[in-house]
C-alpha cells in the first residue's frame, strides 16, 4: 500500500466518487444527501470530514467520518475490490477515530447492515462492541434524503 495517500473530498472528486460507492454496492442518494450540492455543503461543515484513499489519482478507499458533539460516526466506509484483505479499510478506521479524537470525541459508531458479514468483522476485529440489542428508527422527509 506504499502508494496510496489520504486527502480530503473535492468537488472535482464528485463523479468518481458517486461511481466508486456504486461499485462498492453502497446505497447512495443521488438526488438527495449525495447530490453534488449536497455533499458540497457537508464536506465544508466542520463536523464532517470526508477521506478518500487516492492511488494513482484513483479513489481506492473512502469513509465519512462525521459527530454531533457527543459521538462520532463511521459512515460510506469502501476500498476497491482490488485491494480488499490487504489493511486499507483498517487503516480508514484508524484515520477516522485519529480525526474524532482530535474533535474531541471518543466514542467511535457505525452502523452495518446484519448481512454483512465482511464489514461486522472488520469492526469487531476492530474492537468495536456489536449491540444486537438496538433496533435503528428512522423517519424521512422524502425518500431521498
Ligand atoms: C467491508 C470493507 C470496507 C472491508 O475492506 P477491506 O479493505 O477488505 O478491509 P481490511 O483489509 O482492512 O480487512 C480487515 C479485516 O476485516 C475483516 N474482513 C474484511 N473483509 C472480510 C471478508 N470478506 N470476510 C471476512 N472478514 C473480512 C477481516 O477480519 C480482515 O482482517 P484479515 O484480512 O487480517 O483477516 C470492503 O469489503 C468493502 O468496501 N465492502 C463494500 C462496502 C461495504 O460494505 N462497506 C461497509 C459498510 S458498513
Amino acid at each position: 500500500m506504499e502508494k496510496i495517500s489520504y486527502r480530503l473530498y473535492r468537488d472535482s472528486d464528485y463523479q468518481a466518487l458517486i461511481e466508486f460507492w456504486q461499485e462498492a454496492g453502497l446505497h447512495i442518494r443521488p438526488v438527495g444527501r449525495d447530490s453534488r450540492q449536497s455533499l458540497a455543503i457537508q464536506a465544508s461543515q466542520p463536523m464532517m470530514h470526508l477521506l478518500l484513499a487516492v492511488e494513482d489519482q484513483e479513489i481506492s478507499g473512502t469513509v465519512i467520518v462525521t459527530h454531533d458533539g457527543r459521538k462520532g460516526w463511521i459512515n460510506r466506509l469502501a476500498t476497491a475490490p482490488r485491494l480488499r484483505r490487504t489493511g486499507l479499510a483498517k487503516e480508514l478506521i484508524r484515520q477516522a477515530e485519529a480525526w474524532l479524537r482530535q474533535q474531541g470525541i471518543h466514542i467511535y459508531t457505525c452502523l452495518i447492515e446484519d448481512w454483512n458479514t465482511s464489514s461486522r468483522a472488520l469492526f469487531l476485529g476492530m474492537d468495536y462492541v456489536e449491540h444486537r440489542d438496538i433496533i435503528y428508527y428512522s423517519k424521512r422527509e422524502n425518500n431521498n434524503v
